[in-house]
């Protein structure tokens, strides 16, 4: 197997979470179906201001505009795919693909917008469909970062976009220090029953873990670039909300 066709794992095998590696996609499939039903009240506790707004001004800022076919994958209760549909209006269109089937019975509960359980692995649509892919806080959960990023790269229309959306462990040390007291103050909040509950404390204790041991923005920028991406930018805003863009030149 030569080295553009290994696996790419985001994060190192985490054993508080899970004990063996194989045990990753169930892990992640678990702890998002089982906090579908409080992630959006979760999410406004936790969100550091990457709310809706936020999301929406991202997709603009990377080029979203009216009449785009867009397909959001790890489209969760539908909070990037929200902004979406606002921006590319009646004459464009959004698809919603999600590995949790209580994350996508939350967002059917929202928007009328075609859904799809699926991977962002291995995705159920042909080369040269889409304007527009984005990924919301979501590649920190993938499995194999190659695999998606080729699957990315395959569904989009030559010109046509990637954004993806993430936190990134801050490199600056004073920075980096207060985004973990965050986290560990709002592990403690969230477990409490009644705002969140055991569930949602362990998936905050999974973000953080994750973002700690997630692979550098250079990682990913390279990834991208050898995946065949041109153009491939990082912006980041307070050291820590990165939107990653990058086209199919
Ligand atoms: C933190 S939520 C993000 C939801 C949404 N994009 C947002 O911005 O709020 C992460 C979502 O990724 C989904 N997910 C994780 N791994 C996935 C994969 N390999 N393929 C598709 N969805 C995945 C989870 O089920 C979950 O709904």
């Amino acid at each position: 197997m030569s080295q553009i066709d290994e696996k790419l794992v985001p994060h190192p095998h985490l054993k508080q979470f899970y004990s063996k590696e194989s045990g990753r996609e169930e892990f992640v499939n678990k702890i998002f179906d089982d906090t579908a039903s409080k992630y959006d009240p979760v999410n406004n506790i936790l969100s550091l201001g990457s709310g809706v707004r936020y999301r929406k001004q991202a997709l603009i800022r990377s080029g979203l505009s009216s009449g785009m076919d867009v397909l959001d994958i790890a489209t969760g209760t539908g909070m990037v795919a929200t902004s979406e549909l606002s921006i590319v209006g009646a004459k464009g269109s959004v698809i919603g693909l999600d590995r949790s089937y209580n994350m996508l019975t939350e967002v059917g509960g929202k928007l009328n917008i075609p859904l799809i359980q699926g991977d962002a692995n291995v995705l159920p649509f042909a080369d040269d469909s889409f304007d527009f892919v984005t990924m919301g806080y979501a590649l920190r959960h993938v499995d194999d970062l190659k695999g998606t990023f080729k699957e990315y790269f395959r569904v989009l229309k030559p010109g046509g976009t990637l954004l993806i959306l993430e936190l990134m462990r801050p490199t600056n040390k004073v920075i980096y220090q207060m985004v973990k007291l965050y986290f560990s103050v709002m592990i403690a909040i969230i477990s409490i029953p009644g705002i969140g509950g055991k569930n949602e404390g362990k998936l905050i204790q999974y973000y953080w873990d994750t973002i700690d041991k997630f692979v550098s923005s250079d990682i990913l920028i390279e990834t991208l670039s050898e995946t065949g991406f041109g153009k491939v930018k990082a912006h980041q805003i307070v050291n820590v909300f990165t939107e990653f863009t990058a086209v199919k030149t």
